[in-house]
């Protein structure tokens, strides 16, 4: 990975890590954090906010995803996602399919616990034959 791209990857990390200290997860007690590139290079993040009536809580990527909408961007070039346990905190199925809205098969997915990232996947490892805003177009 060339440098500057290394240092792409750090800035995403440290704001994901920021998003997770902020996560309100009083019930599952797992905190997650997301923080996502658009391709102008801005970052956006979310974290997981649970709720009395489970059912109701969001995920972290959840809100990075409703943070760059807001600003009215519309693509992501890669995500990153952090969760503590030694597990990797992969994004879950509905997750995996709320970022396939906005990016492709070859978008990056990288999964970190507290001291960095883990593994990097390609959104189309992780939601093979997807479905997508294409498929719309009959
Ligand atoms: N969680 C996320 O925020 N993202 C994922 O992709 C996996 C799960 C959250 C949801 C819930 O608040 C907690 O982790 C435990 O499932």
């Amino acid at each position: 990975m060339s440098k500057s791209a290394e240092a792409a990857v750090a800035e995403l990390f440290r704001a994901a890590k920021a998003a997770q200290g902020a996560a309100y997860a009083p019930y599952s007690r797992f905190k997650v954090g997301a923080a996502l590139r658009t391709p102008s290079g801005k970052v956006y993040s979310g974290c997981n906010v649970e709720n009395a009536a489970y059912p109701q809580g969001s995920c972290a990527e959840a809100g990075a995803i409703a943070a760059m909408a807001l600003a009215g961007e519309r693509r992501i070039a890669e995500i990153l996602v952090i969760g503590d346990g030694e597990a990797l905190c992969t994004p879950c199925g509905g997750c995996r399919q709320r970022i396939r809205e906005f990016a492709d098969d070859s978008t990056a997915v990288r999964v970190a616990g507290p001291d960095g990232v883990r593994r990097t996947f390609t959104l189309g490892e992780l939601l093979p034959e997807s479905f997508g805003p294409g498929h719309l177009k009959v």
